[in-house]
């Protein structure tokens, strides 16, 4: 049987943020860290063997130490690393480790996941789980709700797609590692730079990527009115347990 492994990305600064103390995944959301909503959401889900949270170098030993604290009983199951220089190099170094580890196969399967989405539900991991098994690839969406209208030059309209066709991209975005691996390298320095997206390099490469329904609550923490939301959200979420 091959692992499949929840990857939380929260190797980024989040500059969009403002001048905040500390990165956006470790601001507090109701008495503890964002980024340990998003973990325990991981930890209790039976279909991952492992977790792989990936820190910016300099707060790696302060995610153990959160960890520990908060979730003392994952010891065992979440390994912190250290993230990359770009959001698809921290998910490169997650499946660096993984191949280290010697359990990178064909089959072995990633969960990547935004660290700034605690709202994730247990249905979207596993049907994340179930179709990166079923079809190589998978992307979390909603439909969108407002028209996307598209500008080239950020001053006039060059298309305004059918809305139905549309939609918004979330995460988890999950994917054969060693498919993504050996896609991701073969790309030039320039394409590593446009493909920011990794659901995009497969789609580029001519590969299925499954479409999973994700929720309307399932918000990324970007900007400082995302956290309103959020604590909003997280009351919602507590009325349903
Ligand atoms: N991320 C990552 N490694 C990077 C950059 C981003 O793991 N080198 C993670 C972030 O920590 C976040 C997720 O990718 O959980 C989504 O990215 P985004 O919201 O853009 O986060 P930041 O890059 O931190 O934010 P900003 O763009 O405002 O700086």
């Amino acid at each position: 049987m091959s692992s499949v492994y929840g990857v939380i990305l929260a190797g980024g600064i989040g500059s969009r943020m403002g001048n905040v103390e500390k990165p956006k995944q470790f601001l507090e959301l109701g008495g503890k860290p964002v980024i340990i909503h998003t973990i325990e959401k991981f930890v209790v889900h039976p279909g991952l063997d492992k977790i792989l949270v990936l820190s910016p170098r300099a707060w790696v030993s302060y995610t153990q130490d959160i960890i520990r604290k908060y979730i003392p009983s994952s010891s065992d199951r979440v390994v912190v690393l250290s993230g990359g220089e770009t959001r698809n190099e921290t998910i490169m170094n997650a499946i660096r480790y993984i191949d280290k580890e010697g359990m990178l196969d064909e089959d072995t399967i990633i969960v990547t996941h935004d660290s700034v989405r605690p709202f994730v539900t247990h249905r979207i991991i596993e049907e994340n789980i179930q179709y990166a098994k079923k079809y190589g690839a998978c992307d979390t969406v909603i439909p969108a709700t407002d028209t996307i209208v598209e500008s080239k030059d950020n001053s006039k309209i060059t298309d305004i797609p059918n809305r139905k066709f549309m939609y918004q991209g979330q995460t988890p975005q999950s994917f054969r590692a060693k498919m993504l691996k050996d896609m991701y390298e073969s790309l030039s320095d320039g394409e590593r730079e446009i493909l920011t997206d990794a659901c995009k390099i497969m789609v580029l490469k001519g590969q299925h990527v499954h479409l999973v329904q994700g929720e309307t609550f399932n918000i990324k923490i970007t900007y400082p009115y995302d956290m309103t939301v959020a604590k909003a959200l997280l009351n919602t979420e507590d009325k349903k347990c």
